[in-house]
């Protein structure tokens, strides 16, 4: 109850001294509190419900009214000081702390790592590069041509015909327009006539490459797609030198016993021609007349067809200036997707195509 002959001096909480050493202690002790935690401890000692300034501040309604007014001041203003000093340390404590945790949480994005993936080469590109070093170990060298290729090189030169159904649209792609004369190449073949028409015998070479047609992705059929394209013109070269080839290449690529078989076929670059079989590297044979081991991969039949092959045509060495009457040849070509897929056990050509490291990468670093 406010009695009117109340003394203010008498409630020493309000004593105006008793005010000021109050702000002086909160404020030290503001100041002093190095860490977030500790100034909490400062807001609850100094500006806490239980504070000296809260207390006082209770105590203003004991208070003559006439008194009331200039404590009330006095306390309000204390009150306010500590407040703007714990609300500007808690600024400061705040940014030390920020600054603190991007300092601790920083990266060093120079740092070296070993946590970088690594990729693994393609396995089209090793199996290219072990074809060629199967032959370049026979002394041949390897030739490249390019990818757009002059028609007069993809077909004609290669004795084809005008009108072979190959050179459509619906099989080639050509470049716009029509009448350009270029294609994007169909096969490696028009590497041998490049270099035929660029050296003289004897030619040893092997040509690897990227060839397209216009056919749909899908498990056995890609239109961007490898071949690998081999060449031989020498005195005296004969078909038996063609086999011996192939066994060779068959056997280096897929083990000891593979061997090849030709079926009599026509290319018109070649002649005689084959299609050129290699023994199915499932059951090598075995399948064969032999129902207790069936075999899916050939069908029974013991073989699977590789690439195409043959003589070559005397009418092609003539065209490329070579005289067909002291040389001959022979050529062969074969898919490296197909060979890949007999080689490595892949059933779907577009696990090949898709370029998802994770197929990559089983074949890991293999050279
Ligand atoms: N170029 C043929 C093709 O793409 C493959 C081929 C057959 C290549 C016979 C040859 C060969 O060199 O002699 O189907």
């Amino acid at each position: 109850m406010p009695q009117p002959n109340f003394d203010p001096v008498e409630v020493a909480a309000l004593q105006p001294e008793a005010i000021e050493a109050e702000v002086t202690t909160a404020l030290k002790a503001i100041a002093a509190a190095a860490t977030l935690d500790e100034l909490k401890t400062a807001r609850l000692a100094h500006a806490g419900d239980r504070s000296p300034l809260a207390l006082a501040n209770r105590e203003i309604g004991a208070l003559p009214p006439a008194a009331r007014k200039a404590a009330g001041q006095r306390v309000g203003a204390a009150r306010g000081e500590v407040a703007a000093a714990l609300t500007a340390r808690q600024t400061e404590l705040e940014a030390e702390r920020d600054a603190r945790v991007l300092l601790d949480e920083s990266v060093d994005v120079t740092l070296p790592t070993d946590r970088n993936p690594v990729g693994a080469r393609h396995p089209l590109t090793t199996l290219q590069e072990r074809i060629g070093d199967i032959f370049i170990a026979m002394g041949y060298s390897v030739a490249e041509g390019p990818e757009v290729e002059a028609a007069w090189l993809n077909f004609d030169a290669l004795n084809t015909p005008g009108d072979h159904p190959s050179r459509e649209l619906t099989d080639t792609f050509w470049v716009e327009s029509v009448d350009s004369g270029l294609v994007m190449r169909t096969q490696t073949s028009p590497v041998q006539i490049r270099v035929m028409l660029e050296q003289q015998p004897p030619i040893y070479v092997i040509c690897p490459g990227k060839t397209f047609r216009t056919d749909e992705l899908d498990a056995t059929h890609t239109p961007v797609f490898h071949q690998v394209e081999g060449l031989v013109v020498d005195e005296g070269i004969t078909m038996a030198h063609l086999k011996g080839t192939l066994d060779h290449m068959a056997e280096q690529l897929f083990g000891p016993g593979m061997r090849t078989r030709f079926r009599p076929h026509y290319f018109p670059f070649t002649e005689p021609s084959g299609e050129m079989d290699i023994l199915c590297f499932v059951c090598r044979g075995r399948s064969v007349g032999n129902p207790d081991e069936p075999c899916r991969t050939c069908s029974n039949e013991g073989w699977i067809e590789w690439g195409g092959c043959g003589m070559v045509n005397p009418r092609v060495l003539a065209a490329c200036g070579i005289d067909p009457e002291r040389y001959s040849g022979f050529a062969f070509g074969m898919g490296i997707e197909r060979s890949l897929m007999f080689r490595s056990g892949v059933a779907d050509m577009r696990d090949i195509v898709e370029g998802d490291v994770r197929f990559t990468a089983a074949f890991g670093m293999e050279s």
